[in-house]
């Protein structure tokens, strides 16, 4: 069993109702809903925030309680080196997620400076990209752990 956090940034609230062309159409809670049922095994605790600072606290708080992060930072991803900052200081497996292909958008997507401090990312899957990435963080800490 492993403790995990799942960190979603601003917009994501409004999946569901938001570009579906882009986002499709399941809300956060549809999406969450979907992964608690499928991961039973783990412990999983969800946050969703629109505000740089409160997800920056978000990720100091799960040093002290999670042994791993999936985090879709939503546009913060391109351009928050405060969050790069706290991904990096926290030391913890960290997978970066995007439901759209963000290499296959605008130039300013294209970049993500989260990346470097994340052990992988999962883009352009919709709504499979948060299973995936919560497959690929599971099977990192599995391995992770001594046999
Ligand atoms: C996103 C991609 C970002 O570029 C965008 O700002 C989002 C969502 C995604 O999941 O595809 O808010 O992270």
């Amino acid at each position: 069993m492993s403790k995990i956090a799942i960190i979603n940034g601003p917009n994501l609230n409004l999946l569901g109702i938001r570009n579906p062309k882009i986002y499709g159409n399941l809300s956060l809670e549809d999406i969450l809903k979907h992964l608690k049922k499928t991961f039973k095994q783990h412990e999983i605790q969800s946050f969703q925030s629109n505000h740089e600072g409160v997800i920056i606290d978000t990720l100091h708080e799960a040093k002290k309680w999670a042994h791993g992060i999936m985090i879709n930072a939503g546009a913060y991803t391109h351009t928050s080196y405060a969050i790069r900052d706290a991904i990096e200081t926290i030391e913890m497996p960290c997978v970066e997620i995007h439901l759209s292909n963000i290499y296959a958008r605008e130039s300013f997507r294209q970049l993500s400076v989260l990346a470097p401090v994340c052990i992988g990312q999962i883009s352009g899957f919709s709504a499979n990209s948060y299973e995936l990435g919560l497959r690929a963080l599971e099977m990192h800490l599995q391995l992770k752990k001594p046999s």
